[in-house]
């Protein structure tokens, strides 16, 4: 009889752990990106898909973005164009020549030109409210704010209003070479993570860049060909994260393994996380909500 019960109160015992690992399996998945800046670090780069998998699909496709999230990432980046009518496309280029061979400028043009447009393998120019719409929840945007011209904050308040609309402020970071661009959009929702994009220049002046960046940008992102030491140091320093623009090959990973950057831009997502993983002992992040 004592032995039943001995074996009774192990098995009530073992069934307890496995209710709180159930519980904590379902908290880790609930994941934001403001928690992910906290924990990200040198063991665990965030790795961002640049144009999706761009290097074997169309930039800003679905077919780009599916097989770079198959390959690990949780992360996809967005380029952002505003149409004539005021929709936003993603699209790296202003003109559509490159990526499609029709030669339109974006912003001169309606969305019901742009929508006749598609990319090599059959895909139309997306609006972002179609990523949102096809993703939702299921992973995190870096998204740009791009310009050719002067600043007039359309795209950030239309962006805005799209990160409400599908209530994905905690799925998103907005980066921008414009300091402009970010302090508008921190204006307006103090919640929604920032990136600063540095160009390539002298040491002198990123170094005053980055001690003059407002606190609330979490994240500095170098141009790889300008990232050493003591830049990187400043950065953390002043309790940033430095990351880098953008992964062609091996050559750069181990650029950004020597100078112990936190998260990168890659067209290689596949071959990006492998060598991360080997390196620096990797960790695959929780996913988002589903
Ligand atoms: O946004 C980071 C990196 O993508 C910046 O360069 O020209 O590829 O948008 P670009
Ligand atoms: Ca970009």
């Amino acid at each position: 009889m004592k032995r039943i019960l001995f074996i009774v109160a192990v098995l009530l015992i073992l069934a307890g752990c496995i209710k709180i690992q159930k519980i904590e399996l379902t908290s880790n998945s609930s994941i934001s990106v403001n928690k992910i800046l906290n924990i990200t670090n040198i063991n665990n780069p965030i790795v961002i898909s640049h144009r999706g998998a761009s290097k074997d699909n169309p930039e800003h496709s679905f077919a780009g973005y599916n097989q770079a999230i198959a390959e690990g990432t949780k992360f996809i980046e967005q380029d952002l164009r505003i149409s004539a009518d005021n929709i936003l496309y993603v699209n790296h280029d202003l003109n559509l020549l490159r990526t499609t061979g029709i030669n339109l400028d974006i912003s001169k043009s309606t969305s019901n030109q742009i929508e006749k447009v598609k990319l090599p393998n059959g895909e139309n120019i997306h609006p972002l409210s179609e990523i949102f719409e096809y993703y939702k929840k299921n992973i995190f945007y870096v998204i740009e704010t791009k310009y050719e011209a002067k600043i007039n904050y359309n795209m950030e308040n239309k962006l805005i209003e799209l990160i409400k609309t599908y209530d994905l402020q905690d799925f998103v970071i907005v980066q921008s070479f414009s300091l402009e661009s970010l302090m508008y959009i921190h204006e307006q929702n103090p919640e929604i993570q920032l990136m600063l994009l540095l160009k390539a220049q002298n040491q002198e002046e990123l170094t005053a860049i980055i001690k003059n960046t407002p606190k609330y940008i979490k994240i500095i992102c170098f141009d790889l060909s300008t990232v050493n030491y003591t830049l990187v140091n400043l950065v953390k320093k002043t309790s940033r994260i430095p990351m880098a623009y953008t992964i062609e090959n091996q050559e750069d990973l181990k650029k950004i393994i020597k100078y112990r950057l936190e998260g990168i831009f890659t067209d290689d997502t596949k071959g990006s996380i492998k060598l991360l993983q080997k390196n620096m002992g990797y960790l695959a992040l929780p996913d988002p909500i589903l």
